[in-house]
């Protein structure tokens, strides 16, 4: 009936559970405690927004408290064409705005590029394609009349190996994770799409997220450091390249036992305070759990709109918004501000001129739709124009998955591959789901090739997707497939072939929690290849001498049981391309292209190895997972242990040769322990906050008919509504606090970004093949400093393409947060011991693979 909805309404109903959660400042001998942040900070502050901001004052001073109230709440689950549809002030030419998923692409569409998820992204340690991918999603949705793209995702970070959305950011790198963060946020807006940041902050599994007002919700337990060093560098990020909106959590609800979308701390302190952030926070999809609570915590903007429950039509917001105003609970001031925030972010983004109209339904394919789907209603209108926003597209999504594709073991040089060579092709993963690559709604089952994880953060393929087995058949002559994952006795027959080259596809997939998928609720079950993948790679390896599994995965998987097979000559992971899969992958496969990939992340031998962030998948209430492993995620904590990966993050082979040599550094600027003073704020629009007449929100005649369950900003009894006593949260005030040591710009103190070394070093290519090589900077820390620093950190990298023979001198700068550790006492980013020692840069091809060093010089 709901046609490609149908399984996410029903899905998305069926987890929706409570009524409004009061809003608690927690406070207690809690070591986890999150500290009050009041008053929000108002923006327009900062120079780059500043013109935008003026002109948004000049629309918001005229809008009266329905409509400052309609851009600033959706009109619920359903009932625009979009996953989020803000109420429009049409009086003032302020339209609805169109919100709309998500981070690899647009989600329920057509004439649209799947691009490569993030993590796949992230494998390219290629910042140009990170861009060019971030404008074609940008240009997509612009061409759709989409104003807000739900992406990037950077947030899982990919602590746990088993979360089940780690495959929609790009790696489990803190550094690695700004850069492509900074970059996607670029891309998408220099397309002129405002793009969201998301999801903010530390949602890192799945379980117990507790969106549709669940009672049972993970807590994320962190320090001040390890926030400031790890999960928060991505987000400064996205805000240093000015992005328009951050999406809070419920993925991870609360954060020291707040809750994301009204955690003041989070949302007041340090995004809008202290990293300076200009745009407006969105609630994520039913993220929001209070009215007055999340508005005066720092929240703009809440979606679809709907409270507690999917489609209820009972807001937090829209009407209890008024009412809030009216009662004097929420200062008109913050409304005012959060409006602002909007406004300008639109003009920001030129969103003001020409842009397109919203020319597709989520809701349906067909050409046409009742208006209101939500409300089963309304009059027969065209949805669907199909409009073609692919353009060259198709190219950057086929380089993206191409240079992501990362080798992990060639012996022999089984690889490339010839033409000729007699291809035995084993498992379902290598061809088309049968039933056509879009047929699981939202990408729901793990059958055909790998492309996408699932959930929300999903796109539509094209429906003549070529899938690996296609392309293969395209080049060699000699090939057969067994298209099944089950170890029968066709697996030996065909493995046996005289000399055959054995190809193994298999895979791992996860997504989010409303699909289910072969038992992994979202988050995956174990880390082992699904539908016992080892099996079927140990039963090929028996019988053919030249075994090459090729791999589709969200994530790290188990190989030990394979791995040292005397016949696994090599492995190829190809993470999830998105459309990008068959040619990309023959380019590599046989030998069009040298692989480039490099591992965004650890892969480990056992569980065990990532230290203690399994899935929280038990408890009751308020769930407390402390992040006991602070600074030591991923391949830190492999290092600090001491623990052998399989492979170690940042791994790659190639089919050429390259090396590193001529290590330089130059001393750019003299360390002093604290960055430069920040530069003082600047203007914030100044408005009337006396509060309107309650005649300002009755209804208008002129709606006769009311859609049931549709979120309007309109009181029955507004005349009723008088001021009165608030029990604020503890520690609430109205006079701003001081401007925090450690901001000053978007991004945070402009100092931070000072480039204090310069690093150079020669690469050549000394094989026999052009490929391109990715030299990583390592930073250790100086000896003997009061701060715990992990062994050595990725702060540097670059990509570069060489001919063979070539060489070219790469220079990677070393900023001051790069070499900063943040003092919890001081609320600073200091030079530990004040850079009197020096610092030792490792330039290597790999975490591990450490080819040269050198210490930082003084400056003379
Ligand atoms: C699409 O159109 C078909 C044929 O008219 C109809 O049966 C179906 O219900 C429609 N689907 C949706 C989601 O409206
Ligand atoms: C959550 O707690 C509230 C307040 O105690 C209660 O009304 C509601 O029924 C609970 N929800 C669930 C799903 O247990
Ligand atoms: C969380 O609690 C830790 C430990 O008390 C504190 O240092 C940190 O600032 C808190 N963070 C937030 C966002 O509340
Ligand atoms: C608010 O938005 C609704 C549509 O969601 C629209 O009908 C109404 O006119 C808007 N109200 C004002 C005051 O602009
Ligand atoms: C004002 O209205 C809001 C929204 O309904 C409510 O939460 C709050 O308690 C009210 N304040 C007062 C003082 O009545
Ligand atoms: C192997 O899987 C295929 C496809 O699911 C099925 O047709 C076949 O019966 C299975 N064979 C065995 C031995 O399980
Ligand atoms: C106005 O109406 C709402 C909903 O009917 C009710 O909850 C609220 O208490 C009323 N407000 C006043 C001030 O009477």
């Amino acid at each position: 009936m709901y046609g490609k909805s149908l399984t996410l309404l029903v899905l998305a109903l069926s987890m929706a559970t409570a009524s409004p959660v009061e809003f608690v400042e927690r406070q207690s001998e809690d070591p986890f405690h999150s500290p009050p942040y009041y008053p929000a900070p108002k923006g327009g502050w900062a120079p780059t927004w500043a013109a935008s901001y003026k002109k948004a004052q000049k629309l918001v001073e005229q809008m009266t408290l329905a409509e400052k109230v309609n851009v600033t709440t959706a009109v619920g689950w359903m009932m625009g064409r979009c996953v989020g549809n803000t109420g429009p002030v049409e009086r003032l030419g302020f339209p609805s705005l169109c919100a709309q998923d998500g981070p690899l692409g647009i989600r329920y569409n057509d004439h649209n590029t799947a691009f490569p998820a993030g993590i796949t992204t992230g494998a390219t340690w290629d910042r140009d394609l990170m861009y060019e991918r971030g404008k074609g999603m940008g240009a997509e949705a612009k061409g759709k009349g989409i104003h807000i793209l739900l992406g990037p995702a950077v947030g899982p970070l990919g602590r746990q190996p088993r979360g089940g959305r780690n495959w929609e950011g790009f790696s489990a790198d803190s550094f690695l994770l700004s850069e492509a963060s900074y970059h996607t946020v670029k891309g998408i807006q220099d397309a002129g799409t405002q793009a969201t940041i998301k999801h903010y902050i530390a949602n890192e599994q799945e379980h117990f997220r507790g969106d549709g007002g669940s009672n049972d919700t993970i807590s994320s337990d962190i320090d001040d450091r390890t926030m400031h060093e790890v999960y928060l560098p991505p987000f400064a990020a996205a805000v240093r390249a000015g992005v328009a909106s951050v999406m809070c959590s419920y993925n991870t609800p609360q954060i020291n036992a707040s809750y994301a979308c009204e955690n003041s701390k989070l949302l007041n302190g340090i995004l809008k305070d202290e990293l300076g952030f200009q745009g407006y926070v969105m609630s994520d999809w039913l993220a929001q759990r209070s009215g007055v609570g999340s508005a005066l915590a720092g929240l703009d903007m809440v979606q679809p709109g709907d409270g507690n429950l999917w489609a209820d039509g009972n807001s937090l917001w829209g009407p209890e918004l008024s009412r809030s105003i009216l009662n004097s609970s929420i200062p008109v001031d913050r409304l005012n501000d959060a409006v602002t925030r909007i406004v300008a972010a639109w003009y920001q983004l030129g969103q003001d001129k020409d842009f397109p109209h919203v020319s597709f339904s989520s809701w349906t394919f067909n050409d046409t739709d009742i208006e209101f789907r939500g409300a089963d209603m309304g009059r027969v209108m065209l949805v669907n124009e199909h409009v073609d926003v692919r353009a060259n597209h198709g190219d950057i999504a086929d380089t993206v998955a191409r240079d992501a594709i990362t080798l992990l073991k060639n012996e022999n040089n089984v690889l490339p591959l010839s033409k000729s060579d007699t291809i035995r092709v084993f498992g379902q993963g290598a061809g088309n789901n049968p039933e056509g690559p879009n047929a699981c709604p939202d990408r729901g089952c793990n059958i055909g090739v790998l492309t996408q994880g699932w959930g929300s953060g999903t796109s539509q393929l094209p429906e003549d997707l070529i899938a690996p087995i296609d392309a293969i058949k395209e080049i060699a002559h000699d090939v057969e497939w067994y298209k099944y994952d089950n170890v029968t006795a066709e697996v030996k027959k065909m493995a046996s072939a005289r000399n055959a080259k054995c190809i193994v596809s298999i895979t791992a997939d996860s997504g989010e929690i409303f699909i289910t998928v072969e038992n992994n609720v979202g988050d995956r079950k174990d880390l082992k290849a699904w539908h016992n993948g080892a099996a079927l790679v140990k039963a090929v390896a028996d019988s053919c001498k030249n075994t090459i599994v090729l791999i589709h995965s969200v994530g790290p998987i188990f190989m030990e049981e394979w791995i040292n097979h005397k016949n696994v000559k090599a492995v190829i992971l190809a993470y999830l391309p998105g459309q990008g899969t068959g040619y990309p992958l023959t380019d590599v496969l046989f030998g069009k292209v040298s692989p480039s990939g490099h591992l965004p992340y650890t892969i480990g031998k056992r569980e065990e190895d990532w230290g203690d962030v399994g899935i929280v998948t038990e408890g009751k209430g308020v769930i407390r997972d402390q992040f006991k492993e602070g600074l030591y995620v991923d391949y830190k904590w492999f290092d600090k242990q001491g623990i052998s990966p399989r492979f170690e993050f940042g791994y790659g082979l190639s089919y050429t040769k390259f090396q590193f040599s001529d290590l330089e550094i130059e001393a750019v600027r003299p360390l002093t322990e604290m960055p430069a003073p920040p530069p003082a704020r600047g203007w914030t629009p100044v408005y009337d906050t006396s509060i309107p007449p309650a005649s300002e929100v009755a209804w208008p005649k002129s709606i006769t008919t009311r859609i049931p369950k549709y979120i309007y900003p309109y009181l029955g009894n507004a005349t009723d509504v008088q001021p009165g006593e608030y029990e604020y949260p503890v520690g609430y005030q109205t006079d701003p606090q001081p401007a925090p040591i450690a901001g000053g710009a978007e991004g945070g103190n402009p100092a931070l970004y000072d480039c204090m070394f310069r690093v150079r070093v020669t690469v050549k290519n000394t094989g026999k093949m052009t490929g391109k090589a990715v030299p990583q900077l390592y930073l250790e820390f100086p000896k003997g400093i009061v701060f715990d620093t992990p062994i050595r950190q990725l702060k540097g990298f670059d990509k570069i393409q060489l001919r063979p023979g070539e060489k070219k001198v790469v220079t990677m700068e070393l900023l001051r947060k790069d070499i900063s550790v943040w003092d919890v006492v001081r609320q600073q980013w200091i030079l530990p011991q004040g850079g009197r020692n020096g610092y030792t840069v490792h330039i290597g091809h790999s975490s591990r693979d450490l080819v040269l060093k050198k210490e930082t010089p003084k400056l003379a």
